[in-house]
């Protein structure tokens, strides 16, 4: 019989629509897919080139638990370079996806009955680790008033003596928002002070349209910041990420490393190593500013449909739009907008409870004539179902 745990673990419901969709595509019938959470491009060239020649030089052996310290060395120098921040590689641990991040570092602050922060709507794996860890998440309700990010009043209002940490996401996944730099400084005191700690997932960093990147590592060094060749470097197939941690907890995270998964993939981290250096980077600038024109298309596209997005995401590649002038359901919006329209989108449950059956996420990780083609397709069934 499997463990209790299991009970509060929930399956991503967008699995189901995706099988759907691929069952519909093997009878032939084509289907817009926007609901896809990772790029359309394959890994940069480089970065495959030196994939191959890792695993033809024999590197096929097991790296230390915290990854290869010339990647680790190779992360620091980018976070100097691009960020002007100063981290030390002692403090950067090489993990298998940001998923290994996450579930290595709720695993050094979470006791059975602790409490974990976090934003609804919200990336759905993180209550999941949380219930894994059997912590509590504490789910707060964000709004597009706030950015859909948390805030130190939120913190006020939901902090308890069993609270140990806060999650946050930006950009965010679902919603593709940033957290104001004053609203970080703010949390980041808060956390301080009730002596807690702040997680952030920097995973779609890079792919920010308006400013500047920023890192919340600038905040100082009792920061848990959690990335991922994933996204911006298009590497999700690797399954390569990375945390960076304060220095008390390393040698804890490092030993959790070498028991829950020995190391990362070696050949995965030579190829890394490729993604952070000049040529690859400029390949992944210019798909950035693809992800921007696919954004500044589909935004008023949707907006002009009926669909209610009220805050301009500034970065991912997601739309959270709210679709209560078509349904209160957004589950079975999705599924009729699939099985009818031949479009697939996630529903709001995905990520969260709060008004989720109103909203669902548009992820624009297709081309362009792809998303064209998705919305007319949604332009005809919802005047369809309008009749
Ligand atoms: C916010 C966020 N964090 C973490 C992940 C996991 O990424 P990885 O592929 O690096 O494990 C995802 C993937 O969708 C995500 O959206």
């Amino acid at each position: 019989m499997s463990a209790q745990r299991l009970a509060s673990i929930t399956p991503f419901h967008v699995m189901k629509l995706l099988a759907r969709a691929r069952e519909l595509e093997a009878q032939g019938h084509p289907v817009v897919h926007m609901e896809i959470g990772e790029p359309d491009f394959i890994t940069p060239q480089p970065v495959t080139d030196a994939g191959i020649r890792a695993l033809q030089q024999g590197k096929t052996h097991y790296t230390p638990a915290a990854g290869l310290p010339e990647l680790r060395e190779a992360i620091a120098r980018h976070y100097q370079d691009r960020f002007g921040v100063t981290v030390d590689a002692g403090r950067i641990l090489i993990t298998p996806g940001a998923s290994g991040a996450l579930q290595l570092v709720l695993a050094v602050l979470v006791d059975p009955g602790s409490q974990v922060l976090m934003s609804d709507p919200g990336y759905p794996c993180n209550r999941n680790f949380v219930y894994l860890y059997e912590g509590e998440p504490v789910m707060i309700p964000v709004a597009a008033e706030h950015d859909y990010q948390l805030s130190a009043a939120m913190l006020e209002q939901h902090w308890t003596g069993r609270s140990r940490c806060v999650m946050l996401a930006s950009p965010s996944n679902p919603t593709g928002t940033v957290v104001a730099d004053d609203t970080l400084q703010a949390m980041m005191q808060f956390v301080r002070q009730r002596k807690g700690s702040l997680i952030i997932d920097e995973i779609y960093q890079n792919l920010c349209y308006r400013g500047k990147p920023q890192t919340a590592l600038a905040l100082g060094e009792d920061i848990f910041v959690i990335n991922s060749f994933s996204k911006y470097f298009g590497m999700t197939g690797w399954r390569l990420g990375w945390l960076v941690a304060p220095e008390a907890y390393i040698g804890h995270l490092d030993m959790l490393a070498q028991n829950l998964f020995l190391a990362a993939s070696t050949p995965a981290q030579y190829a890394a190593l490729a993604a952070l250096e000049a040529p690859t980077l400029g390949v992944l600038e210019q798909r950035r500013r693809e992800f921007k024109s696919r954004r500044d298309y589909l935004l008023p596209a949707l907006r002009s449909l009926g669909f209610g997005i009220p805050v301009e995401p500034q970065g991912a590649f997601y739309l959270y739009a709210d679709c209560s002038r078509f349904t209160g359901d957004s589950y079975t919006f999705a599924t009729n907008l699939l099985e009818k329209a031949g479009v697939a989108i996630t529903p709001g449950i995905d990520f969260g409870h709060y008004k989720a059956d109103r909203h669902v996420r548009f992820a624009y990780t297709t081309s362009m004539e792809k998303l064209q083609q998705g919305v007319e397709q949604l332009a005809n069934f919802l005047a369809r179902n309008r009749s």
